[in-house]
């Protein structure tokens, strides 16, 4: 029996999971989506095309592989089929090598609605949610009001949805939305939304747990990919400014329908500095000319929102805590070269909270929450062009040594571009 490794962010989001998951995919079998929706934006380039996945897992594009949208996740069929008909059209053979599970929750066009309205009720408090319908959609599953992918087979489907339909209006009403004048399309959208559900169709719509462990059992190779990152975590990220599924590890054993023993490596993703998109706490924010640099050298624009992303150096403890809960084995540094112009590079080692100082994560990360940093000498050289470690710098490994000894996982991938080919595995 083989295991499912799992890669996910540790920080807040757009660490670069779906560029690594696409450089990982030749050495599995599957690839497989265990949470979140489309409120993720994955981006990948090689060949000098660029694709930005939200829904579909990162493992299409390198060969015959098989990929499942797991029960986890939450399905907005509209954006779906825009996604699989580009994807279609580039030449992927979708319809043989996507399986979507069965489990997997139905974002609905109301859900939409509910998100804008449950935003515009929280005012100056508000999450600043990509809009998506997830913590709606979410909240369904949970409270056992939801439509799961495998109910759009069922002759009740319609009266399903109809019943839905009419607690979500009578909810937004609550919230004092008005659907006549705030979403004055919505008769088209939900027509669209029921047309869609007839191209979702055509896949292959399955038990995705028994596919999942049918591969294990003969010793197939999964990969299971996590979307957002473990500080947008239900449970353990930065409360309530998170996103609603978890997006750590043990995630990916009920978005899969996998037992723990079978968790092979963990590997764990994080930026050489550190984003945020939307609100919420960010100790090592930066409001300065260096923060505008990262913005700009990053190219730190949402890929779903086209949302600016706060720009700050790396926490540490942040890291800490997330490589902890997630029992990650081995570290990916990405956009190391972002960094490549800088004199003087931060990384966060500890907190100070009431005057004392901290590296443990506090319960919240309030403004009272200051970062202490530690400074580097920056490696002021090109890294997009290096092809091995031989090539870094000395100030470069120095940074690299300083990040593995103080989290004690060592670094297996740095990234060095945005292309496939512009990453440097580690001996
Ligand atoms: P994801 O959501 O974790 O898959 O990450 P996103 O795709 O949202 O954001 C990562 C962005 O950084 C994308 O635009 C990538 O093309 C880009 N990227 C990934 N790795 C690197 C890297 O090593 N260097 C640079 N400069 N850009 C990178
Ligand atoms: P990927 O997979 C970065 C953020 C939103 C908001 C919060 C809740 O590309 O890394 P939601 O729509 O999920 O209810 O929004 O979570 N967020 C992300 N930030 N990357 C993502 O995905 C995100 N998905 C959600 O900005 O702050
Ligand atoms: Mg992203």
């Amino acid at each position: 029996m083989s295991k499912v490794d799992v890669l996910l962010g540790l920080q807040w989001g757009d660490e670069g999971k779906g560029k690594v998951v696409d450089v990982l995919t030749p050495r599995y079998d599957m690839v497989a989506r265990f949470q979140g929706g489309p409120n993720a934006g994955h981006t990948l380039e090689f060949d000098h095309k660029k694709f930005v996945l939200r829904s579909i897992p990162s493992g299409v594009f390198q060969g015959g592989k098989t990929n499942l949208i797991g029960n986890g996740v939450v399905l907005d069929p509209v954006l779906f089929r825009d996604e699989a008909q580009s994807l279609e059209e580039s030449g992927v053979d979708l319809k043989h090598r996507l399986l979507i599970s069965k489990k997997a929750h139905l974002i609905l066009p109301t859900h939409r609605l509910l998100d804008a309205a449950n935003e515009l009720a929280k005012g100056d408090k508000k999450v600043g949610t990509t809009g998506k319908g997830i913590g709606p959609t979410y909240t369904d599953k949970v409270s056992r009001n939801g439509l799961r992918v495998g109910d759009i087979l069922s002759p009740d489907f319609p009266a399903k949805f109809e019943t839905i339909k009419k607690r979500h209006f009578a909810q937004l009403k609550g919230l004092n939305y008005s659907i006549e004048t705030q979403a004055p399309d919505y008769a088209e959208k939900e027509q669209e939304w029921l047309e869609s559900l007839e191209y979702l169709k055509e896949y292959q719509l399955v038990n995705g747990e028994a596919k999942v462990n049918d591969a294990l059992s003969h010793n197939k190779l999964v990969l299971a990919e996590g979307a957002q990152g473990s500080l947008l975590d239900i449970d353990y990220g930065s409360y309530p400014f998170v996103t609603s599924s978890n997006t750590v590890a043990a995630g990916a054993c009920i978005g899969l329908g996998v037992s723990p023993r079978n968790i092979g490596r963990v590997f764990g993703i994080f930026k050489a500095y550190c984003t945020r998109v939307g609100a919420g706490p960010f100790p090592t924010e930066l409001f300065d000319a260096t923060g505008d640099k990262i913005c700009e050298v990053g190219r730190e624009f949402g890929s779903v929102t086209g949302r600016k992303r706060r720009c700050g150096w790396v926490d540490l403890v942040a890291l800490k805590y997330t490589t902890m809960l997630n029992g990650v084995t081995d570290l990916i540094m990405m956009k190391s070269d972002v960094l490549d112009g800088f004199e003087e590079i931060k990384v966060c080692v500890a907190y100070e909270v009431d005057g004392k100082e901290t590296t443990e994560m506090p319960f919240e990360l309030s403004d009272e929450v200051k970062p202490v940093y530690k400074s580097f000498k920056g490696w002021q050289q090109d890294m997009t062009s290096c092809t091995s470690e031989a090539e870094f710098s000395t100030e470069f490994r120095e940074y690299l040594k300083f990040i593995e000894e103080y989290l004690g996982i060592p670094i297996y991938i740095v990234s060095v571009g945005p292309d496939r080919a512009q990453t440097i595995i580690r001996k």
